[in-house]
C-alpha cells in the first residue's frame, strides 16, 4: 500500500519553523520583507501572490505587494525592482512568473540584486546551485521537493531518480539538488521529447513528475514500490464539479498511487511547500542582513 505524502502537514512544520526564526530575527532588531510584484491579471497568478502575502502576514513577515497593470513598460517595472533592490526594509524580491509576453523576464530576473532574490532565478544563484555553494538561494518549488523526500524519510543515496521536465523553475534545480552531494541520487533528466519516457521512467526508484500535462504517468510507467512526487497543478474540464474544472497533477494518481511506495497527491502536496520553501528563503535573506 502507498504512504500519501502530506504537503500540507510538513508545510506547517516548516512555517511553525520559520514563525520562530522570525521572533529570533525580530528580537534582533530584524523584520523580514519580501515584496512580491505582479504585472497584469492572470487569475492563477493572483491565486498564488495572494497566498504569498497572506502567508507573510500570519508570520510576521513584512509583506509589499506590488500590483501593476498589464501594459506596464519593461522600463517601468526594471525602476520598481531598482526601488526594491534599494529598500533595506525588503530582503526578498518575486516577480511573479508569467509575466505578460511584452516583457522580457529575463532581463527582469537579471536585474534583481541576487541577494535578495529568494526565487532563485537570478544566473548567480543558478550557478551557485550548481557549484552547490549554500550562499544562494535554491527555487522554492525544488527545495519542497526535497524536503518531502526527507521527511518521508524516502533514501535518495545511489537511488535512481528520474526527473520529467527540464524548466529552469523545477526540472533542472531539481535534477541539481537530487544529484548534490549529500543526496547522491543517480539522476535522468527526461521530457516531453525523450524516447521511450515511460521504459525511462520504469528504471525509477523516484520519480518527480514536473512536465505540465495533466495525468502523462500512468501505472505501467511506474515501477512497484517506487517514490512519486507530482510537481503538476493543471485545470482540466469537469462538468460534475460547480466550477466546471478541477486540479490535477501530471501523475494518473488513483492507477498510480497503488504501485507506489509513497506519493504526493494533487492538490496537498508540492503546492503548499512552495510557499513554505518561500518564506525560509526569506527569513535565510533577512538573517543574512
Ligand atoms: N510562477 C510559478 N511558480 C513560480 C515561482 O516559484 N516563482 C515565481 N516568481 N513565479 C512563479
Amino acid at each position: 500500500m502507498s504512504k500519501i505524502i502530506d504537503g500540507k502537514a510538513v508545510a506547517a512544520a516548516v512555517l511553525e519553523e520559520c514563525r520562530q526564526e522570525v521572533e529570533q530575527l525580530k528580537a534582533r532588531g530584524v523584520t523580514p520583507g519580501l515584496a512580491v510584484v505582479l504585472v497584469g491579471e492572470d487569475p492563477a497568478s493572483q491565486v498564488y501572490v495572494g497566498s504569498k502575502v497572506r502567508t507573510c502576514g500570519e508570520l510576521g513577515i513584512h509583506s509589499e505587494k506590488i500590483v501593476l497593470p498589464t501594459e506596464t513598460t519593461q522600463e517601468d517595472l526594471l525602476a520598481v525592482v531598482e526601488r526594491l533592490n534599494a529598500d533595506p526594509a525588503i530582503h526578498g524580491i518575486l516577480v511573479q512568473s508569467p509575466p505578460p509576453p511584452h516583457i522580457d523576464e529575463e532581463a527582469i530576473v537579471r536585474a534583481i540584486d541576487p541577494a535578495k532574490d529568494v526565487d532563485g532565478f537570478h544566473p548567480e544563484n543558478v550557478a551557485k546551485l550548481a557549484l552547490e555553494d549554500p550562499s544562494g538561494f535554491v527555487p522554492c518549488t525544488p527545495a519542497g521537493c526535497m524536503r518531502l523526500l526527507k521527511e518521508a524519510g524516502v533514501e535518495t543515496k545511489g537511488a535512481n531518480a528520474v526527473v520529467i521536465g527540464r524548466s529552469m523553475i523545477v526540472g533542472k534545480p531539481m535534477a541539481l539538488l537530487l544529484m548534490a552531494k549529500g543526496s547522491d541520487a543517480t539522476v535522468t533528466v527526461a521530457h516531453s521529447r525523450s524516447k521511450d519516457l515511460p521504459g525511462i521512467c520504469r528504471q525509477a526508484d523516484i520519480v518527480i513528475a514536473a512536465v505540465g500535462r495533466p495525468e502523462m504517468v500512468k501505472a505501467d510507467w511506474v515501477r512497484e514500490g517506487a517514490v512519486v512526487i507530482d510537481v503538476g497543478i493543471n485545470r482540466v474540464e469537469d462538468a460534475s464539479r460547480k466550477s466546471g474544472f478541477r486540479l490535477t497533477g501530471d501523475v494518473a494518481y488513483p492507477e498510480v498511487a497503488p504501485k507506489c511506495a509513497a506519493i504526493t497527491p494533487v492538490p496537498g502536496g508540492v503546492g503548499p511547500m512552495t510557499i513554505a520553501m518561500l518564506m525560509k528563503n526569506t527569513l535565510i535573506s533577512a538573517g543574512r542582513s
